[in-house]
């Protein structure tokens, strides 16, 4: 059976993450600062993965065949910018040394779309629909943080024989948030839906967050047959916006509207193609199919 460790186990797209690696076959195990079993880990331990003691003593103790790398400050803004930069570089640093060094088989590291730009005034699209090939332009901690995250997973990928990944996902949406429980914002998805200038700042981009999970384990399924070092958006297939986004994504965000037009019918900001085409993935959920409208 393939063990596999998921950091930042507790959290909202770690529940999700964990749930669908066990139903997948996978033996898991989760890591996290916050006690408690998510149902269907296999076993959890509170660890602090900032510390790097920590990272080594929990990869040579459960001897993964892979690690999911979750933990993270991750919302941007929700602590102060140094400690968020701090926190997510050194937590990427240590999990990925750490399970290179002990001979871990393969690594996927969250990244996020944050790490292209959006929501500075002056940030203007190259081109839409946002690929994996396009600029990224960070601007505070949290993605700034994140574009160091992808960097030391290249970095790794190059120095070491475990096969490693990022997955940019869009914003998670857990499914109780479907049914009316409060956003990592505090607002619900249908008030994310009714006032576009909510979703609008990150282009109405979103994922389920059990469609983030199935990514996860095709990507750990083909780690070995794809180069080591990938990046992969990962987001619905359509935009979180009862409009289309030609229309709307000029209303809200001005610099985009001559990128826009290339986005047709109900088609997102983000593109997700390069994981359909390398892992066979697509995302199998909708906000059409499951918000529960009032
Ligand atoms: N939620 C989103 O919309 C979204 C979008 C893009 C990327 N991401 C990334 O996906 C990952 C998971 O996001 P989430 O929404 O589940 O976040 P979350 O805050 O719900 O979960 C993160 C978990 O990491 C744990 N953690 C934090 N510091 C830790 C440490 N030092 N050691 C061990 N565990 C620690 C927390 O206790 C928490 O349970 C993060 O890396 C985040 O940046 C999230």
């Amino acid at each position: 059976m393939t063990r596999t460790l998921v950091t930042g186990s507790a959290g909202r797209l770690g529940r999700s993450v964990v749930t669908a690696l066990s139903q997948a076959g996978h033996e898991v195990i989760g890591i996290d600062t916050v006690a408690g079993t998510p149902a269907h880990a296999a076993a959890t331990m509170p660890a602090d993965l900032a510390d790097l003691g920590e990272a080594y003593e929990v990869m040579t103790r459960f001897r993964p065949d892979n690690v999911v790398h979750l933990a993270a400050i991750a919302t941007p803004f929700s602590r102060t910018e140094g400690v968020t930069f701090r926190t997510n570089t050194q937590l990427a640093f240590n999990v990925c040394e750490a399970a290179a060094a002990t001979g871990v088989g393969g690594v996927v590291v969250a990244s996020s779309p944050t790490v292209i730009g959006y929501g500075t005034p002056a940030w203007t699209p190259r081109y839409l629909p946002i690929d994996e090939e396009h600029p990224t332009e960070p601007w505070n901690a949290y993605s700034l943080s994140k574009q160091v995250a992808e960097q030391v997973m290249t970095t790794f990928a190059r120095a070491s024989a475990t096969r490693f990944a990022a997955v940019r996902p869009c914003y998670v949406v857990a499914p109780e948030e479907w049914e009316g429980a409060p956003t990592q914002q505090g607002h619900t998805m249908a008030e994310r839906l009714d006032r576009p200038e909510l979703a609008g700042v990150s282009l109405f981009n979103y994922i389920d967050a059990r469609d983030a999970s199935d990514l996860v384990a095709a990507l750990l399924d083909r780690l070995s047959v794809i180069p080591s070092g990938e990046v992969f958006f990962a987001g619905a297939a359509d935009a979180l916006a009862r409009a289309p986004l030609a229309e709307l994504l000029p209303e809200v965000v001005p610099t985009t509207a001559a990128a826009a037009p290339a986005l047709t019918g109900n088609a997102p900001a983000f593109t997700s193609a390069k994981a359909e085409r390398l892992l066979g993935w697509t995302a199998k959920r909708s906000w059409r199919t499951e918000l529960a409208e009032a």
